[in-house]
């Protein structure tokens, strides 16, 4: 481990690497460029410190790199303990960041690193899972009459701030990122799909085609994994609680059964609903001899990883997979159960992170615009400012799209013209 004054990563000598790997996914975040430049011009977070709970990736670089040029200063730590990239951390701390975190971090790095972004006294907090808001509400609540507000990356995040909200318990503004439509129409359908997949292909190297894959949840990202899984030639069956999604996944063509069913059927199971137990040890009793387990929801809750733990001897097999022989049958586990994508992948490619990040960094620029003026609560950013990022990104991309004519917007505007 290498740590000075205000960093701690795993190891400096792999910032040459990471920053190349921050260049490559800036020329693939087009906005993310337009914002820096706009930002360095206005520097909207002068004399601001951002704290930041993320996955350290490379597309998180660009992200922090773009709110450095508006005059942030930014203390950041990872949201997941095995989702950082140590060349990325590196490149990061040599940049002079204030950066905590490395792969495989353990429980009691995790949350000290969380201390440290407090320690930090951000006035603006931009979390994934909620972690960060969680920890400076029980244990931090003097920061926060000087918090500006925050946001929030994930849906997961989301649902936890909502009952934080319900039980009056939240104390300054969250604008939900996650709900814009340029991040989860976007970042959790195309990312969500095709990284989980590339994730556990590299942790498993399993042929795709011909394999009936069960996929738990079909949100927006479970709606991606299928679509992805079946391009690749599987069997889709989803399972669902929600009576019209599990009617959407029927009329796009998969089979839809509850999870005791389909354990009995699948040879690679995802979760991805958000919630706990999913799979649980009954199902894994049920499965075939082979199969693959993997989870994308954001925390590793979804399998029941210690009741398999319990249930049968586990042997590392692979980089990230583990093996349990449970009777006479072997059970495969991705990267233990945590997010298969960060952990085993790099996480949702940074042509689509390219809006998410871009919903981040004007939602830190809309609460310094709007400060004082947001009530504590979860709110959306004005759907003013999602087209924006979509336009933005077309323009970044050299798409080009038409306009309505004069003609056209006063026949939407009327209610008289008919047959
Ligand atoms: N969440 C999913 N993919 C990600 C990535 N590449 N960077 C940061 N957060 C992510």
């Amino acid at each position: 481990m290498n740590s000075g004054n205000d960093f701690e990563v795993k190891d400096l000598k792999l910032a040459g690497q990471g920053r190349m790997s921050i260049e490559l996914a800036e020329r693939r975040m087009g906005i993310m460029g337009i914002l820096k430049e706009r930002f360095a011009k206005e520097k909207p977070f002068k004399n601001l410190t951002i704290g930041m709970a993320l996955h350290v990736t490379k597309e998180t670089a660009v992200l922090v790199r773009t709110l450095v040029a508006g005059g942030a200063k930014i203390a950041i730590t990872g949201c997941n303990p095995l989702s950082t990239q140590d060349d990325v951390a590196a490149a990061l701390a040599e940049e002079g960041i204030a950066v905590y975190a490395y792969k495989g971090e353990s429980n009691e790095d995790y949350y000290r690193y969380l201390e440290k972004v407090v320690k930090a006294k951000p006035q603006l907090t931009i979390d994934d899972g909620g972690d960060l808001v969680g920890l400076i509400h029980t244990k931090h609540p003097e920061l926060i009459p000087s918090i500006i507000g925050g946001s929030e990356e994930t849906t997961t995040g989301i649902i936890r701030l909502r009952a934080m909200e319900k039980d009056r318990a939240l104390k300054y503004p969250i604008i939900a990122v996650n709900d814009n439509k340029t991040k989860h129409l976007l970042d959790n359908y195309y990312g969500t799909g095709q990284s989980t997949l590339d994730g556990i292909l590299r942790a498993t190297n399993i042929l795709i085609a011909g394999k009936k894959v069960v996929i738990g949840g079909y949100g927006p990202c479970g709606k991606g994994v299928s679509m992805r899984a079946k391009g690749m030639g599987a069997n889709v069956v989803v399972t669902e609680v929600d009576a019209f999604r599990a009617l959407q996944a029927v009329l796009d063509g998969f089979e839809v059964m509850p999870m005791r069913e389909a354990a009995k059927l699948g040879d690679i199971f995802i979760t991805v609903t958000g919630d706990k137990n999913v799979i649980t040890v009954e199902h894994v009793k049920l499965m075939k001899d082979n199969a693959v387990l993997a989870n994308s929801g954001h925390f590793d809750v979804e399998i029941d990883v210690k009741g398999l733990e319990k249930l049968g001897k586990k042997r590392r097999v692979r980089w990230q997979l583990d093996e349990y022989s449970i009777g006479g049958k072997k059970i495969y586990l991705c990267a233990e159960g945590r997010l298969v994508n960060l952990a085993a992948a790099e996480g949702h490619p940074s042509e689509v992170m390219a809006t998410s990040f871009a919903g981040q960094a004007l939602a830190m620029e809309y609460l310094v615009k709007n400060r004082g003026k947001l009530k504590p609560g979860v709110s959306m950013l004005p759907e003013s400012l999602d087209d924006e990022i979509a336009g933005l990104q077309l323009n970044s991309m050299g798409v080009k799209i038409d306009s309505l004519t004069e003609e056209q917007k006063k026949y939407l505007s009327s209610w008289k013209e008919g047959t």
